[in-house]
């Protein structure tokens, strides 16, 4: 009981109005950023929609573009109103990986001093879903970002692959390990030997995307499976994120033990009794995220 309890003051914290930060001031004047664009959708603004914007480039991902998307990210988890994120990127390209120009002279001893690529995992500490949006390529860092994600939804031209092999490096954002986890050794391998590509169909067919769509719809499609998500509790998909999320971490045993815990600690939130009181008096449940 102590160990459930315990449990629920790391999930409030998350959901706590927010402390006004730079990152957070920085959004709610409507930055300038220079890599990506961010808006709020959805009928009462619950979706925090992160657009990566280097078209030229088809949204290599360099240093800056990482750092502008993280403070984005912090804003986003911060903000109250906002109960689910989708990040997409344009109609070409979700992005053709890491800026291959920006690193290409990096030495051993830089990626070590710099610990390289390790503030690319801000994304999977986000307490609120992020759904990945992926029209065109999402090669290398692109695939591994979308990867990061909790939910992949891809437009019909979607293309994904892991061709670092083929620049004489490996991924190094989790694409080895993310990967396989979602398709399975043999194609995982395959991917990262040959650096080939799967198509939104073979993606969907391998487990690795949820839904596909058209081009021109995808966007729409997430930001409404978004708002879906936002409509719930915002402490219990929190709760429910991180439950299915420990699946890829630990034993089915401890994995099991975890989630009973979890679902232990709904039973201390008004919104369990607020949902459950709504099923029975036969109306929709109004949850306060408490
Ligand atoms: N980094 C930097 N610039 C990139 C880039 C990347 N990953 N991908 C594309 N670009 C640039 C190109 O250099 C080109 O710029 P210029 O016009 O200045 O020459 C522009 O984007 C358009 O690209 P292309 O002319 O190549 O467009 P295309 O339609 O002919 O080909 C493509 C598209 C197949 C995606 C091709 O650009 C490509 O193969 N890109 C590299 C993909 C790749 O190897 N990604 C893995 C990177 S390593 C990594 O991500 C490591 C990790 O694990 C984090």
């Amino acid at each position: 009981m102590a160990a459930v309890r315990a449990l629920l003051p790391r999930v409030r914290a998350v959901l706590r109005p927010p402390a006004r930060g730079p990152a957070l001031r920085a959004f709610a004047s409507g930055a300038n950023f220079e890599y990506i664009i961010t808006e709020k959708k959805g009928k009462n603004g619950s979706v925090g929609l992160i657009r990566l914007n280097r078209p030229k480039v088809l949204n290599a991902l360099c240093n800056g573009l990482i750092e502008e998307m993280n403070q984005a990210l912090e804003a986003f988890e911060k903000d109250p109103t906002v109960g689910a994120i989708v990040l997409t990127g344009g109609d070409k390209a979700f992005a053709a990986g890491a800026d291959i120009k920006e690193m290409k002279n990096q030495t051993l001893q830089d990626c070590y001093s710099s610990n390289f690529l390790s503030h690319w995992d801000r994304l999977t500490q986000v307490k609120k879903p992020v759904i990945a949006a992926v029209n065109g390529y999402a090669l290398g860092g692109g695939c591994e970002l979308a990867m990061m994600c909790d939910i992949i939804y891809a437009g019909e031209k979607a293309q994904f692959a892991q061709p670092e092999i083929l620049i004489g490096t490996i991924p190094g954002a989790g694409g080895t390990q993310r990967l396989t986890r979602a398709v399975g050794k043999s194609l995982a391998m395959e991917m990262v030997l040959t650096g080939d590509r799967l198509s939104a169909q073979d993606a969907k067919q391998a487990g690795l995307v949820s839904k596909i769509f058209p081009v021109e719809t995808l966007v729409e499609e997430a930001i409404q499976c978004a708002e879906k998500i936002a409509s719930n509790s915002k402490i219990i998909v929190a709760i429910a994120k991180e439950s299915v999320n420990a699946a890829f971490e630990m034993t089915l045993t401890e994995g099991n033990k975890l989630e009973k815990k979890l679902f232990y600690s709904t039973f201390a939130t008004d919104d369990q009794k607020e949902g459950m009181t709504a099923f029975v008096e036969k109306r929709k449940a109004n949850f306060k995220d408490q």
